[in-house]
């Protein structure tokens, strides 16, 4: 908040102390002239109060100290609509239009969104709410929504990419990182799932008691939040940052064609940097990892949207030239909407016939190599049998066919400058996956390639929850003995009684 403009010019007048959140805007910082905000500081605090007025009034929102009638926007926490109105009654306040009584998730998620974004179901207080029913003035009928209980699976929560609890699962990332490095698979998974549900949260805790009712929050991961939140930081993960050989396997694994096996072999023989490893004669590389080594800087950089988006222009021209029918989905963290990656991950399919199916991820390959726009490929023939159940496995691989590729993007393809491309940069290697699945397999490929933790949890879920078996290629119902077949993502998330959740909400 800046102090108001005129103060430095007044003399030593005394003003009633205010803190500084508590401040009104002044007019010209305010963007949503339609948007009159009033937080209710009952059950809230005014410490919480202050911070969110604060946050809020930063990105353009009017928010007001007190309440008068042309406040539109009543935003409370851990309080029912009947609350609410129970507390505006008592105030008096004769508003010429009722405000909009929500949850303080939905100015959480404008101040996120830097925007009013849109209040839905999950945001608004009460149901059925109808003040111009002039019969109806008493109590309302419909009870509040009650505050939803979260689900242990992350198919049944939305994660957006707005992470109100990121210091809190960078933490668990790091830690199930390096659980993951040391082979710990229950730790792994405990530390992975805590971190997933926080994302999903859409506030920031910021008390133990914000931790209530949080599945997934055993009382170690619980010992943990509550060092962050009482240090600012955990004592465990800098111990894990500090860690030789978390440190070393997290070198070493950045390399292309290197996981853990390998990085224990190196670890071992007592090597930790990269340049030991390159400049040691001894060592046997695969084909992968020298091509890992060659591109080592273009690889760890990470791929930006628009490296994504001519990826994508350059990977249609090729199969187009083949199949003009087939249809190429941009999946994996880009579709989820991410603004980096990894890599790029396609999805390609086609109506057409299959010979020419067989044969597209080949001639693709032999089209950029007389190009020169192909580093490396490994292609993998698909070992795809029409008749297989779904695997039980939850992070089994598929059997489509695909291939993993370092793909050669020249910088004359991409439309606007980059600023990680240094001048005189003529070209960036870029990891790029593609897959090629049959045209009745799409909805299932495209689920499973669209990924994150949520797509393991989906098929968990399956399992679990509904005696059915899920992978990348199909959905099996074991009560009933049949595959259920899907055209698209919304009728696999039917199949299993789950609402429809958005590519974008799938970042668990
Ligand atoms: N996947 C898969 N089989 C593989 C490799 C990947 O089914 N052999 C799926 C993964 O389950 C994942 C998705 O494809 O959900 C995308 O994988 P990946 O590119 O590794 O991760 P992203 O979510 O795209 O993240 P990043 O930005 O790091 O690439
Ligand atoms: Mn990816
Ligand atoms: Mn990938």
């Amino acid at each position: 908040m800046d102090p108001p403009r005129t103060s430095h010019l007044s003399p030593r007048k005394k003003r009633p102390r205010q803190t500084g959140a508590l401040m009104a805007s002044s007019p010209q910082d305010i963007k949503f002239q339609d948007l009159v905000v009033f937080i209710l500081e009952k059950k809230m605090g005014t410490t919480r109060r202050a911070f969110l007025t604060e946050l809020a009034r930063r990105k353009g929102f009017r928010v007001e100290n007190e309440l008068s009638d042309s406040v539109t926007h009543i935003v409370a926490e851990n309080n029912s609509g009947s609350d609410v109105l129970e507390w505006l009654q008592v105030q008096k306040i004769q508003a010429s239009s009722q405000p909009e009584l929500l949850d303080v998730s939905w100015l959480i998620e404008c101040i996120g969104a830097g925007k009013p974004v849109e209040m839905t179901g999950k945001h608004q207080l009460v149901v059925g709410r109808d003040y111009s029913d002039s019969t109806n003035p008493g109590p309302l009928k419909t009870p509040p929504i009650a505050v939803q209980k979260i689900s242990q699976y992350a198919c049944q929560r939305r994660t957006t990419l707005n992470n109100f609890n990121q210091i809190f699962t960078d933490a668990f990332d790091i830690l199930a990182e390096n659980c993951e490095f040391r082979e710990n698979e229950d730790s792994c998974l405990t530390f992975m799932r805590a971190a997933s549900v926080l994302k999903s949260l859409p506030f920031t805790i910021i008390s133990m008691k914000d931790t209530e009712g949080i599945p997934c929050l055993g009382s170690k991961v619980k010992g943990i939040i509550e060092e962050i939140i009482e240090d600012g930081e955990s004592s465990e993960v800098k111990a894990v940052l500090n860690d030789e050989r978390y440190q070393s396997f997290k070198l070493f694994t950045s390399v292309f064609g290197v996981g853990l096996k390998t990085s224990e072999k190196w670890f071992r023989m007592g090597f930790r940097t990269l340049s030991k490893v390159r400049s040691e004669k001894s060592l046997k590389f695969t084909r992968m990892q020298r091509a890992g080594f060659l591109y080592y800087e273009d690889l760890v950089s990470c791929v930006t949207r628009a490296e994504a988006e001519a990826v994508s222009v350059l990977v249609k021209e090729a199969v187009w030239a083949f199949l003009p029918d087939a249809f190429v989905t941009m999946t994996g963290g880009f579709r989820r909407g991410k603004k980096m990656g990894h890599d790029v991950d396609f999805l390609i399919t086609s109506p057409g016939s299959t010979e020419d199916e067989e044969q597209l991820l080949q001639k693709v390959m032999n089209l950029w190599e007389k190009k020169g726009l192909v580093l490396y490929y490994d292609l993998v023939e698909s070992t795809f049998e029409k008749l297989r159940l779904p695997s039980r496995k939850v992070d089994a691989l598929d059997h489509f066919q695909k291939c993993f590729l370092i793909f050669k993007l020249p910088r004359q393809r991409l439309d606007s400058d980059q600023p990680s491309w240094q001048e005189g940069k003529t070209w960036k290697a870029i990891r790029v996956d593609l897959v090629m699945c049959p045209y009745e397999r799409r909805a299932f490929a495209l689920l499973g390639w669209t990924g994150s933790r949520f797509e393991r949890d989906l098929r968990r879920y399956a399992t679990h929850e509904r005696k059915m078996i899920l992978d990348n290629h199909a959905l099996y119902d074991k009560t009933k003995r049949i595959f259920l077949k899907a055209e698209t993502e919304e009728e696999i998330f039917a199949h299993l009684g789950l609402d429809y959740i958005e590519p974008w909400e799938r970042n668990a």
